[in-house]
């Protein structure tokens, strides 16, 4: 079973990576009803939170139907963090993440995501203040170290579990790798392996099929897997992993029917969530990727990425779904 302190997440969880400008509140909302065991927001500025700047606060909603959240801040100022802490604990998320493994430049040469991992004990000085700062539990989502030659990773998890970190999630990658390669799973088996660690070791990195998620599972041996890249277009795949957990089969892909449903109901929650301009617009990337693989769709989907407004967004799955009913999906 993991446990993230009283936070009972069966066992074998799978969690919903922080992903920005994926991972807002319909999409956590969707992955959640396809199976998904705990859901994290995107990162979160703690500079920005303490501005009060827009895009940062509207980060912190959450609906009560997601829960158990984790609202996923980054930052390198203690001060801020401290303060940001503060803010976030108003919106009773159920656990506060620090993410310690952005590799973006913005972030990194700010000392912040995985940049701290250049100063492991500024890392770890921040995550005990925040410990001490708040009675929920802090989780921290880092990477193997800064690149090949500094893989601190095992004694960095020990560390932070000894300043009262709850949970630690980490990419089996390097900040240096960014996206390329494969992710190494080996090293965060190691921790997991290490006898003084009891907290959850949750592994992060190219889970894309049933099959992987298993291996993490059962040769790897990890506490559970952070999904990202594979739920994008596709939030029923934490449902798709379970399927196979359970049977040892893969489970039939949506209907064509079912995914103009979950295309209508994710628009209709981001329009209720942002109003219908932004709703419109931030929610195109996620349902072409839900008709993927459709042959002759173009005219459909270019309809669904230039109109402006919702009814004829509405108005062409309508048609997708009377023309293309009987299409049979292979995943
Ligand atoms: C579009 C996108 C946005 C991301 N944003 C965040 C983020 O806000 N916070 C974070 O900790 N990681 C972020 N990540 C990294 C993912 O959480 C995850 O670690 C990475 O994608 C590897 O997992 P995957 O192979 O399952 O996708 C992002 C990744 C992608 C693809």
């Amino acid at each position: 079973m993991a446990k993230i302190d009283n936070i009972d997440l069966g066992e074998f969880p799978l969690l919903l990576a922080p992903m920005e400008d994926v991972s807002d509140p319909p999409f956590r909302a969707l992955c959640k009803e396809y199976g998904a065991d705990m859901v994290y927001t995107e990162f979160i500025s703690s500079e920005g939170l303490i501005r009060d700047a827009a895009k940062s606060v509207m980060k912190l909603d959450i609906y009560e139907k997601e829960r158990p959240v984790g609202i996923q801040i980054f930052g390198a100022n203690l001060e801020s963090m401290l303060r940001s802490v503060e803010i976030v604990e108003k919106t009773k998320p159920d656990i506060i993440d620090i993410n310690f493994g952005c590799p973006v430049k913005k972030v990194v040469s700010k000392g912040a995501g995985a940049g701290i991992l250049k100063d492991v004990d500024l890392m770890v000085k921040l995550t005990e203040a925040m410990v001490k700062k708040t009675n929920l539990p802090i989780t921290v989502k880092t990477r193997l170290g800064w690149d090949h030659d500094s893989i601190k990773i095992y004694e960095v998890a020990e560390r932070l579990q000894d300043v009262g970190c709850k949970a630690i999630s980490i990419h089996g990658r390097t900040r240096a790798q960014m996206y390329k390669g494969e992710a190494d799973w080996k090293p965060i088996a190691e921790v997991k392996n290490n006898p003084r660690m009891h907290i959850p070791v949750f592994g992060n990195g190219d889970v894309d099929t049933p099959e992987k998620a298993v291996l993490m599972r059962d040769e790897y041996g990890l506490d559970g897997a952070m999904i990202g890249r594979a739920s994008i277009g596709s939030p029923w795949f934490f449902k798709a992993v379970k399927h196979y957990f359970e049977t040892g089969t893969h489970c039939e892909p949506p209907s064509l029917v079912e995914r103009v449903d979950i295309a209508r109901r994710h628009l209709q929650m981001s329009i209720d969530w942002k109003g219908e301009k932004l709703g419109v617009f931030e929610t195109r990337r996620h349902y072409t990727n839900y008709f993927k693989g459709i042959p002759h769709f173009k005219e459909y989907r270019m309809k669904m990425v230039t109109s402006d407004h919702a009814k004829d967004v509405f108005a062409t799955f309508d048609e997708v779904e009377d023309k293309f009913a009987d299409y049979e999906f292979v995943e």
